[in-house]
């Protein structure tokens, strides 16, 4: 039986710190509100000169480093994110170009926060199914760029950050037991940017109504994401026989910190099964799994056979889960 199997992880952070206190010179908000509603206290911003594709590079040399790989050993790239270099080419095929090779497929999945359960899930099924051998896949999001910094209700909780993994074919039983993902694009506009796409391009009207940057309906995202999420990782678990307490680590979506607490309830687990990074990195998108994994590798949170499990939910409205023998 073939597996996809992570043998490298890599992550990046831009160095500019953004505190809950430099947010309540901006808009009308204060730590204690941002801290107790969603868990964040600061997060990362990307300097002028860093787009997505800059921070997937850092992110990818690590992963590659840590694999052991060179570029060229690669059969296939995928970055997920939601803030692409631009809208064309994908923010992937500048990353091939950057990492110096060539002729490999190279291609961006948009799947809001489950963007890299989703990309996990293409790399699982094209490295199960023989097509390919050697898989990056990286989570890479310079959200900044597409937030309303006068828009109190978002601009609080997003952050960027990059994060990548190596995927190599195995036989042995370690690897991605089982990737889930799904959409429900009924509740489309409960998280979107308007403008700047084929329905609205962009107009001078456009920006004076700030309509190229992230709008959402956080309490109803909010209501759904935790229904959503506490059906999707008992059933992930179920599906494959492990048990609650056979999980070493949960590795969620980093969006707030109440939902994130009510996942971990349902599966009985204590938070110190959970890994956390929202309170330093705010929600990175795409990037937020890869970067908690990456964190929980280096810092040994994660031993061999451990069993792991990511989950996200996001704008689309997406979700998904992966269960890895680690
Ligand atoms: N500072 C102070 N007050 C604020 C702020 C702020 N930054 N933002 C909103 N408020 C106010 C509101 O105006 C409202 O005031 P009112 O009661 O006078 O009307 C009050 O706080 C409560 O607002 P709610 O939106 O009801 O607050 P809620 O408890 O729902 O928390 C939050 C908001 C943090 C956004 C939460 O709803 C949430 O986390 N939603 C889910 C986010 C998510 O998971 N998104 C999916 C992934 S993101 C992606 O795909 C890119």
């Amino acid at each position: 039986m073939v597996h996809a199997k992570i043998i490298g992880t890599g992550s990046y952070l831009p160095k500019k710190v953004l505190t809950n206190f430099d947010l309540e010179k901006m808009v009308d908000t204060s730590d204690e509100w941002i801290r107790e509603r969603t868990g964040i206290r600061e997060r990362r911003i990307a300097d002028k000169q860093e787009a997505a594709s800059d921070l997937a590079l850092m992110a990818s040399k690590e992963a590659l480093k840590a694999a052991g790989i060179k570029p060229k050993e690669l059969d296939l790239i995928l970055v997920a994110t939601v803030s692409p270099d631009m809208i064309l080419p994908s923010t992937a095929c500048i990353l091939q170009h950057k990492l110096g090779i060539k002729n490999i497929p190279a291609f961006d999945i948009n799947a809001a926060c489950s963007g890299f359960i989703y990309a996990l899930s293409v790399a699982d099924s094209f490295i199960r199914s023989g097509v390919y051998s050697r898989v990056l896949v990286v989570g890479a999001e310079v959200l900044s760029r597409i937030t309303d910094w006068k828009d109190r209700t978002t601009c609080v909780l997003l952050g960027d950050g990059a994060g990548a993994v190596v995927l190599e074919k195995t036989k042995g039983k370690r690897g991605i037991l089982s990737v889930n993902i799904y959409a429900d694009g009924s509740m489309w506009d409960l998280l979107h940017v308007p403008a700047g796409g084929s329905r609205m391009p962009a107009t001078k009207e456009t920006v004076q109504k700030r309509l190229h940057f992230i709008k959402m309906r956080g309490n109803e995202t909010f209501k759904v994401a935790v229904r959503t999420l506490e059906r999707l990782v008992v059933d992930t678990l179920k599906e494959n026989g492990v048990k609650p307490d056979e999980l070493s680590l949960l590795i969620p979506h980093q969006a707030n910190h109440r939902i994130i607490a009510a996942t971990a309830k349902r599966l009985g687990l204590g938070l110190d099964r959970v890994m956390l990074t929202l309170d330093r990195h705010g929600n990175t998108s795409a990037a937020s799994i890869p970067l908690a994994l990456d964190e929980a590798v280096r810092t040994g949170r994660i031993k061999e056979g451990d069993y792991i499990l990511l989950e996200a939910f996001g704008g689309g409205l997406t979700w998904g889960s992966a269960l890895i023998k680690w």
